[in-house]
């Protein structure tokens, strides 16, 4: 049968994860954090001591073909270690912005994406799910919100969890990490052609999810 998909892709801190993962429960489908996968390829080549750049961009590939993970809805195992909290530090997402754009890191990654594709449906995020690795997704949301309102959720996030930042770092970081995924050559960071455009820079997260599920709804 063909499994419906559907895309969430959009910058740094735009709220993709909670939209997705939201509609995904609420419509009972599979979940996929694909910037995840690149966060676990980074800790797994940073723990192995290799760089995080071209000169190991084939040593770094090899280990995203096959990389030793376990997920369930809450947690994740790197080689049966649970790295949840690991993959989820700002210096984490740093160096997954830096393998990600690696072509051969990427082409690693695509088959262990499109396993996660099962009935009764997917919900992916990422930067590239509606671009490159759902092209025929049915529905492809490209979410966005104003990098003062990112820098300062992220804050909020971070400081919820006792980790002390500044918003105009966190803003910094997350501009800097911006240009790089929308100015490299491999799947950059664009809407697809056919893309439906969320700003939710002055919308709750109920809302954005209350929009989404009746865009999926028009299509049917
Ligand atoms: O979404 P998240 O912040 O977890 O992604 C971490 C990094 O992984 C991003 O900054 C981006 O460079 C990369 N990424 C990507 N393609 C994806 C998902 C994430 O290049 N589909």
């Amino acid at each position: 049968a063909h499994v419906p998909v559907i895309c969430v892709d959009g910058p740094t801190a735009s709220g993709k994860g909670t939209l997705a993962s939201r509609i995904a429960q609420r419509l009972g489908w599979h979940y996929l954090d694909s910037g995840a996968l690149y966060r676990l390829t980074a800790l797994a080549a940073v723990q192995s001591g290799l760089s995080l750049d071209a000169g190991h961009e084939a040593a770094i590939a090899r280990m995203a073909e096959r990389l030793p993970v376990r997920f369930d809805s809450e947690r994740v195992w790197l080689d049966g270690v649970d790295v949840s909290d690991a993959i989820r530090t700002e210096a984490a997402g740093m160096n997954a912005s830096r393998v990600s754009a690696l072509p051969a890191v990427r082409a690693a990654l695509v088959s262990l994406q499109h396993s996660f594709r099962a009935l009764p449906g997917l919900v992916a995020d990422g930067r590239d799910m509606g671009t490159v690795i759902f092209p025929d997704a049915p529905l492809k949301v490209y979410l966005t919100a104003s990098a003062a309102q990112r820098a300062e959720r992220r804050h909020r996030q971070l400081s919820a969890k006792g980790i002390a930042t500044t918003i105009d770092g966190l803003r910094a970081d997350l501009e800097a990490r911006d240009a790089r995924d929308s100015q490299r050559a491999v799947a950059p960071l664009v809407p697809a052609p056919d893309a439906l455009l969320l700003d939710n820079s002055e919308q709750s997260i109920d809302q954005s999810v209350q929009l989404v599920l009746q865009w999926w709804e028009d299509r049917q």
